[in-house]
């Protein structure tokens, strides 16, 4: 692809052609212009991973854990490693800008996507997101910040009004955003699907005008989210440039009609139309080209990132008796919901086919030289788990057939227009293309084999939208084809999950057919209005355990085993677009069986998986408890990578994890009530709201341990004539293992300071690796006056009121050695911009 003369081409452009470009082309490409050597761009969604453009049948990619994940690392340079190796993977998609990072901020532990965003701390989450755009852009591909600003819950996405006070628009939900334009300065950004103070994002000229562009001075490309674009006129009046996807719903015709009529003025659609070119530009220098074919990496080195990656975000909560790390010459008991399966991605638009994901049960299977011991306890799952990976084709090879008919299955002689191999039974087939299909209308049927290992009754369970009949051996067992009720899969498009069982006995194999009509077929309400065009569908089973006698089984072999682990925790159902947690619990039977396994054996390590805080009744009997977020490909490997020793656990969290969820901060303001949200807890999210009010919390941000013990000493601090506050400090590794610090650095209010503010604020972070005895100096700059700053309402400024205030540094084991220093603030300022 060859860069453009912007102004040239602007000039040549006719108007059609101008508002053409102002809009997508389909899902994910922009619309080429070739009259005038304009390309068309590729995006795919990035927060963990590059999908490329396929949904149905995907081509793997390397998946990097959740973006929470992420964020308790703390480790700002491995995030630039991570942006690099999405910029090399969104390559190998024939992407040219990547939809990521996500860096809303969790007001709440339920929010659907909280597992996208890095953190509660816009410092913490700012500067990774700006650490992993860095990344990104080596490879010179365009990293888009999403989404802008205050999509903070999903319930009511599209239409809920937050209600936000300027202050806390700046100091909280602003901040990521300004930091990491400020540090990386990306080519893109996604607007918010919601309102803020009652003005939708994509039609906010304040926000994407005045401080986006004017006052942050930024001059790159304002993409809509997905069907987020709800106006011709007013959302390009406001400054924003592109619509997605194509086809246009608001532009084309509309859009010719309003410049004609002068509710656009032509030099307004030239601004659109040239920060479209200018990103054609940029995304240019990736040197991908148009339209390219999308492969995978899956490379050894890539492989190691990732496990590395896996393994720094996981967080060791407590350690008492140092339990862990366990001896891999012991045997050792595997148990619980999450041991079988990887969890290694959240669910929605975040979610990927991995190149491979290794589970925690065989991750702990290739570390250990001894016996791994394995009882099932409970089941974590929400929908049933997906059926198409245990099932056989006919050549004996793990998935199922997929055949594509014109006519329904009770015509004659239908003949099949497609056949094809295919794994997961969870599929969007919003981009299955076959032009012998004669119309909307058609029909699938999906065959398989399946021989349960155990006998008993096995539930099933068929999602779609569209139709669906789940017949096995002939007999139809969950009929979901009519009198539909609407439900949250599909991004909240489907049915509800609709269930069937049957008896099935060990070793028997059975012939299961899935039946499938597309999206017309199916009578689920507002139908019309689905963005999955031919429709979707989820077809699931599982054995049915009687729970008490399962639970039982595991009692009896922790009881048994002097090494234990329990694996538990949420996965992609319960974490997902479109909808928020019901509650912050652990999915029903996971407390119960953790507590009387730990009543069994008391030293028994609990391995958490969640993207957000949930509940831990247990925590005061858990002597080992470990949080590991949904890891990526290396998930099993990471996890087993701590639990050995192999890798000394430096994790800590990006976010507080409340004892229950009645004492989080949005507690009472936590949905779309009656059209809106009140950010009724101000400028006190997370950490800023539990110390303030000392609610105690189970687990405090920036908390983690570590096999090792650190001290920190020797705080020294300056002020230079630019008003940087040097820091300077000195971290000892005291153990006898080689481990990993962070250094935290908090800033307290200066108590002369005229407003209300939080006990403390973070304000940088360093991570450092020391070996065994070792002492190392470490230097952070402060800039003085964003380091004091709070956002004055009546100045409409940022400012740095004249004082004293104090810097706490903080690191792994929290309140001991906390060192403090003071610096000054001579006289007030007022400031604006980056
Ligand atoms: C999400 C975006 C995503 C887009 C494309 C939307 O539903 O909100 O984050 O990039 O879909 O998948």
């Amino acid at each position: 692809m060859d860069p453009v003369d912007v102004e040239k081409v602007l000039s040549e452009l006719t108007l059609s052609e101008k508002v053409a470009l102002t809009a997508g082309l389909d899902f994910w490409h922009t619309v080429p212009v070739p009259r005038l050597g304009i390309p068309s761009l590729r995006m795919s969604d990035g927060p963990n991973g590059i999908r490329g453009t396929k949904s149905f049948n995907s081509i793997p990619a390397a998946c990097f854990p959740c973006a929470t994940g992420l964020g308790a690392t703390w480790d700002a340079e491995l995030l630039t490693k991570v942006g690099k190796l999405m910029g090399e993977e969104a390559k190998a998609k024939g992407a040219h800008i990547i939809l990521g990072p996500t860096i809303n901020i969790q007001r709440s532990p339920l929010g659907g996507r909280g597992f996208e965003s890095y953190s509660e701390d816009g410092v913490l989450s700012g500067t990774l997101a700006g650490h992993y755009c860095l990344g990104v852009k080596e490879e010179k591909v365009v990293a888009t910040l999403k989404h802008f600003v205050c999509n903070d819950q999903e319930h009511d996405r599209l239409g809920v009004n937050s209600i936000v006070t300027q202050r806390a628009l700046r100091e909280i939900y602003l901040l990521p955003f300004q930091i990491a334009l400020k540090m990386s300065s990306p080519g893109a950004i996604m607007t918010a699907y919601n309102k803020v103070n009652g003005i939708h994002v994509s039609e906010d000229k304040f926000i994407l005008n005045d401080i986006l562009r004017k006052e942050w001075g930024w001059k790159g490309l304002v993409m809509s989210d997905w069907y987020g674009t709800y106006s011709t006129s007013t959302a390009i009046n406001a400054g924003q440039d592109l619509e997605m996807p194509g086809e246009t719903k608001w532009r084309g015709y509309a859009l010719e009609h309003a410049v004609s009529t002068h509710k656009v003025a032509p030099h307004v659609l030239d601004e659109r139309v040239q920060n479209v070119l200018e990103l054609v530009n940029l995304a240019a220098k990736s040197g991908v080209p148009e339209n390219a074919p999308e492969k995978g990496l899956d490379r050894p080195e890539d492989r190691a990132l990732l496990r590395r990656t896996a393994s720094e975000s996981i967080v060791l909560l407590k350690n008492e008796g140092s339990i862990l790390p366990f001896d891999k010459s012991k045997p050792i008991a595997v148990i619980g919901p999450n041991s079988k399966i990887s969890t290694y991605c959240g669910g929605g638009s975040a979610f990927l086919v991995p190149y491979y994901a290794v589970s925690p049960f065989e991750g702990v299977s290739a570390a250990s030289s001894s016996e791994v011991r394995f009882a099932q306890g409970s089941y974590g799952h929400k929908e049933l788990p997906v059926l198409g990976p245990l099932l056989k084709s006919p050549d004996g090879k793990p998935g199922y057939i997929f055949r594509t008919y014109n006519e329904p299955p009770s015509a004659e002689n239908r003949e099949a227009i497609d056949e094809r191999h295919l794994l997961s039974s969870n599929t969007l087939l919003m981009d299955y293309i076959n032009p012998k299909i004669k119309s909307e209308t058609f029909y699938v049927d999906m065959e398989g084999t399946f021989t349960p290992e155990d006998s008993g009754i096995y539930d099933f369970s068929v999602t779609v939208v569209g139709s669906g009949k789940l017949y096995i051996d002939g007999e139809l067992v969950v009929d979901n084809s009519k009198n539909q009720k609407r439900g949250t899969a599909f991004f909240s498009s489907g049915t509800v999950e609709v269930f069937g069982s049957k008896e099935l006995k060990a070793g028997q194999t059975y012939k299961v057919l899935f039946q499938f009509g597309s999206t017309p077929t199916g009578d689920v309400p507002g139908r019309e209005g689905s963005v999955f065009g031919p429709g979707a569908y989820r077809f699931a089973g599982c054995r049915r355990v009687a729970l008490q006698d399962s639970i039982a089984q595991a009692v009896e072999l922790a009881s048994k085993t002097e090494q234990v682990v329990i694996f538990a925790g949420l996965n992609s159902d319960w974490e997902s677009e479109g909808y928020d947690r019901e509650n912050m619990d652990l999915p029903p039977g996971t407390d119960e069986l953790i507590s009387k396994v730990l009543a069994a054996n008391p030293k028994a390590a609990v391995v958490i998986q969640s993207g957000t805080p949930v509940t831990m009744p247990w925590a005061d009997e858990a002597q080992a408890l470990v949080q590991a977020w949904y890891g990526g490909n290396e998930t099993g490997n990471g996890i087993a990578d701590v639990l050995f020793g192999d890798v000394n656990p430096s994790g800590k969290l990006p976010l507080t994890f409340p004892v229950r969820l009645q004492d989080n901060p949005s507690y009472l303001n936590y949905r779309s009530e009656n059209g809106r949200v009140l950010y009724g807890e101000d400028v006190y999210v997370g950490y800023r709201f539990y110390e303030k009010t000392e609610k105690p919390v189970l687990f405090p941000f920036g908390h983690g341990l570590s096999y090792t013990t650190f001290t920190r000493s020797d705080l020294q601090l300056t002020t230079s004539k630019d008003n940087t506050v040097s820091l300077s400090l000195t971290v000892t590794n005291t153990g006898t293992r080689a481990g990993a610090e962070v250094v935290q650095v908090y800033v307290l209010p200066a108590p002369t300071n005229s407003i209300n503010r939080p006990p403390r604020e973070l304000k940088a972070f360093k991570k450092v690796v020391l070996q065994p005895g070792e002492s190392k100096s470490v230097a952070l700059d402060l800039d003085k006056k964003v380091a004091t700053s709070f956002w004055n309402e009546i100045r409409d400024a940022w400012a740095s009121e004249e004082g004293t205030y104090e810097v706490l540094v903080t690191g792994t084991g929290g309140k001991e050695d906390v060192l403090k220093a003071k610096f000054e603030v001579e006289k007030t300022a007022y400031w604006k911009g980056l």
